[in-house]
This record gives structure tokens, C-alpha cells and sequence, in this order.
């Protein structure tokens, strides 16, 4: 089996590099070891950029995202029980950001790239890479109870945080850089209609909380819990009792409830593994790095980074020049220090970290109240919440 990039991971990143490629008449094979059912049902992130939205829609991903994506022009920041709006299009020039569950852009990625003849392989297992620093690179995988092998000219590794792609760069290589927070986001989604029409992110002493939703019908709710909290102690009705004591306000707001159909527990994190490149294998989305979802940035991040890795490989395959992909880890990094302190911002200014300290939340109100009030600091939250535009480096041409 040959191909011209062997893409290791079908999540957004994966997919999104693969349909990018595809347009620019350059194939590819996508090897992904869950099953097609597993990844179209996976909830996480449901913020997209403007720019990720942008994207999307002038690739030829936009129909669905057009009709049933909710569009945002501010969120609400709520702290001593008072709401306070963030007006997005008013501070960035009309920009905003689009409701829509990651788990719908991948299934309309993945029908897109079958629709076009792409090549998915679901359910792969024992994943391996090889001849990274030649110019024909191999991955070694099993499917179907048979091995291949699949020969490339470049690898992306777009497997997540968990995959394996980053570890077939040889030790001391890689220089990471991580945060770890003491606390995880419990998170629901519940048959209830949204309780607000925007977001509201809130500041409590009881801890942070966050009212989202994903349709009409649907709100998509999280609450801060202990990093170590399990899920059998939390039956419905004490996540119902919590959500209504943290967003407990002197306004006019009712928590709408209804029956729960998806919890999770997840960590907050936040990591970056340096450089993204390593010979021909390209690392992209969370395979490089990991921030805490406060900011709703790591499926955008994701989007940017196979933005630019695609208009890499392009010159690579039309030209010949390796140029663009020389400048491809550097490139991602700038956006995804300045993503990564955005992420730490919003966790630092929205959690409480340790009940045993007064000082800190006493900082944190201060600097609600700043960016509640001062136009210069609710434009740096507006301008990085709904994505600063993608630098493309020289890269249009
Ligand atoms: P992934 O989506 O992780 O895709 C990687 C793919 O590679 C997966 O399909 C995986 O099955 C596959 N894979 C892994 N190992 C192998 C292997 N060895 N061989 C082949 N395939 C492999 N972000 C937000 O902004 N807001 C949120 O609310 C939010 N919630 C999240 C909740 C959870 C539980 C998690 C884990 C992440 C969340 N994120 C959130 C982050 C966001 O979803 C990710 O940043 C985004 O999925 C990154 O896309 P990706 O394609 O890089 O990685
Ligand atoms: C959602 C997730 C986030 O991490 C966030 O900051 C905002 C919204 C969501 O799942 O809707």
C-alpha cells in the first residue's frame, strides 16, 4: 500500500488534514483504531471559532454547520451573582462564534471524505512508524486480522494525547512543558431547554461552573469537581442542586432541567510537546498539546494546525519546496503558546484552587470586575475567545 500522507488518527484533525489534501488533489489514508460508530458519537468540544467556521465552510463542510449551527455574538461572565456580557461583535469588528458538537463535524467529515472516494480505515490496531528521517517513511498497522503496511511520503500524527505517533520520536527529542490544575469539569448533557441563550461562565465560591448547550432542546452543562471525583457521586439530583447554587443570580434566570443523557469526567490539563516535527512525521491537534477546556479552544487549535500542515504539504507536493513545513512547528507554536496562555487565563480567573485561600478569589473578582468594565480588557477576552485570524506566514501563495 502507498500513499502520499499516512494520517495516524481519525478525530478532527485527522480528517480535516485528509479532506484539505483531498482538494488540492494530493490522497491520502486515514487510520483510525475506534469504529466509525465510536467516533461520531464521542461528545467533547461544541465552541467553533469564527475562523474554524470560515474554514469549513468555504471547503465544502458548511451545509449542515450553516443550518443547525448556533451562532453566538457574546457570553455572559457571572460572578457575586451578578451576569455581565461580553459583546464579541461589538469588540471584534462582528466576529462570533458557532455551537456545534465536535461529533457533528466528524460525522460530516467523515461523509464527506467517503462521499469523495477517501480512504478511512476503522478498527486498525498496533499502529507502528518507521523510517521517519528517510523520505519514504512506513506505518505498520494490523486490520481485519491481516498486517499492513503502508508506505508514505510524509506521516501526520493526529492521534490525540493518547496515541502513539509521539512516541516513535526518539527519546530527548521532544521537550514537553505542562500545568496540572487540582480540580476536573464534570460535565452533562441534558434534555432540557438551554437556559439562556449564551454561554455563562461562572465565578463561585462553591467552584466554577458552566451553562452551555448544543440545540433548542439540549443544554450541555459543567461544574468544577475534586481532579480525583468519580461519577457514581454524583446522582442527578445533587448535579441539579450544585448547578443551581453556583448560578444562583440577584437577574432574572431559571436552570431548566431534564432527564440527563450523557456525563463524563474530564481532567484539565494543560501541556505542549516541542517541536511538532520530527523528520517526516508532522504532529497535530492534541497529539502536541493539551489545553484545559475553559477557553473552548482545542478542537480550533486542532483546525489551525492541519490548516497550516496542509498548505505545507501542498508546496511540498506541487513544488517540490519543503519551505513551508520547515516553518510548520514554529509556526503552529506561536499560536498555541498564545492559545495555552489564553486557556490558563480563563481556568485561573474562573476556578477556585485551593478553599483554604482568600487572597486568591479576592484577585479574581478584581479582575472580572476589569474585564467586565474596561472596553481594552473585554476586547483581549472577545479577540481570543472567538480566535485571533490565522497567521498563514507566506504560506498564500
Ligand atoms: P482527537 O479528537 O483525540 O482524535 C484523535 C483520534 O486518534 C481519535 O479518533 C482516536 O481514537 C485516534 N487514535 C488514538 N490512538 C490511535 C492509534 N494508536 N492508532 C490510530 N488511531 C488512534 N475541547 C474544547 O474546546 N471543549 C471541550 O468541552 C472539550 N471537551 C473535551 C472532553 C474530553 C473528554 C476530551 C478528551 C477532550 C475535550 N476537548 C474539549 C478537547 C477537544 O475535543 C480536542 O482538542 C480535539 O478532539 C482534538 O482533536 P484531535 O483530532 O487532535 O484529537
Ligand atoms: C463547551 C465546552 C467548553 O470547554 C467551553 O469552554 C464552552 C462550551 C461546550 O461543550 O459547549
Amino acid at each position: 500500500m502507498r500513499t502520499k500522507v499516512g494520517i495516524v488518527g481519525g478525530g478532527p484533525a485527522g480528517l480535516l488534514l485528509s479532506h484539505l489534501l483531498h482538494l488540492e488533489g494530493i490522497d491520502s489514508v486515514v487510520l483510525e483504531d475506534r469504529s466509525r460508530e465510536y467516533v461520531e458519537h464521542r461528545i467533547r468540544a461544541g465552541v467553533l471559532e469564527h475562523g474554524t467556521v470560515e474554514l469549513l465552510t468555504e471547503t465544502g463542510l458548511g451545509d449542515r454547520l450553516q443550518r443547525e449551527g448556533l451562532v453566538h455574538q457574546g457570553v455572559e461572565l457571572r460572578f457575586l451573582g451578578v451576569g455581565h456580557r461580553i459583546d464579541f461583535a461589538d469588540l471584534t469588528g462582528g466576529r462570533s462564534i458557532t455551537i456545534y458538537g465536535q461529533q457533528e463535524v466528524v460525522k460530516d467529515l467523515i461523509a464527506k471524505r467517503l462521499d469523495d472516494g477517501g480512504d478511512i480505515r476503522f478498527e486498525v490496531s498496533d499502529v507502528r512508524l518507521d523510517g521517519l528521517t528517510s523520505d519514504r517513511p512506513t506505518i505498520a498497522f494490523a486490520h481485519d486480522g491481516a498486517e499492513e503496511t503502508l508506505e508514505c511520503d510524509v506521516v501526520a500524527g493526529c492521534d490525540g494525547f493518547h496515541g502513539v505517533t509521539r512516541h516513535a520520536i526518539p527519546e530527548g527529542v521532544l521537550t514537553e512543558y505542562d500545568r496540572t490544575y487540582p480540580f476536573a469539569w464534570l460535565g452533562i448533557l441534558a434534555e432540557a431547554p438551554p437556559s439562556s441563550e449564551e454561554l455563562i461562565y461562572t465565578n463561585h465560591e462553591r467552584g466554577f461552573s458552566l451553562c452551555s448547550l448544543r440545540s433548542p432542546t439540549l443544554s450541555r452543562l459543567y461544574l468544577q469537581v475534586p481532579p480525583d471525583e468519580r461519577l457514581e457521586n454524583w446522582p442527578d439530583e445533587r448535579i441539579w442542586e450544585e448547578l443551581r447554587r453556583r448560578t444562583a443570580t440577584t437577574g432574572d434566570f431559571t436552570l431548566n432541567e431534564g432527564p440527563v443523557v450523557e456525563r463524563l469526567i474530564a481532567p484539565l490539563r494543560s501541556w505542549v510537546a516541542e517541536p511538532m516535527q520530527y523528520g517526516r512525521l508532522f504532529l497535530a491537534g492534541d497529539a502536541a498539546h493539551i489545553v484545559p477546556a475553559t477557553g473552548a479552544k482545542g478542537l480550533n487549535l486542532a483546525v489551525a494546525d492541519v490548516r497550516r500542515l496542509a498548505r505545507g504539504l501542498v508546496r511540498l507536493f506541487e513544488r517540490g519546496e519543503t519551505d513551508l513545513l520547515e516553518g510548520y512547528s514554529d509556526g503552529c507554536l506561536r499560536r498555541v503558546w498564545r492559545v495555552q496562555q489564553f486557556s490558563w487565563w480563563m481556568t485561573s480567573m474562573l476556578h477556585r484552587f485551593d478553599p483554604a485561600d482568600r487572597y486568591g478569589p479576592r484577585l479574581q473578582i478584581s479582575e472580572l470586575e476589569y474585564v467586565t468594565s474596561s472596553r481594552a480588557a473585554a476586547t483581549t477576552l472577545a479577540e481570543n475567545y472567538v480566535g485571533l485570524p490565522f497567521d498563514d506566514g507566506g504560506s498564500s501563495s
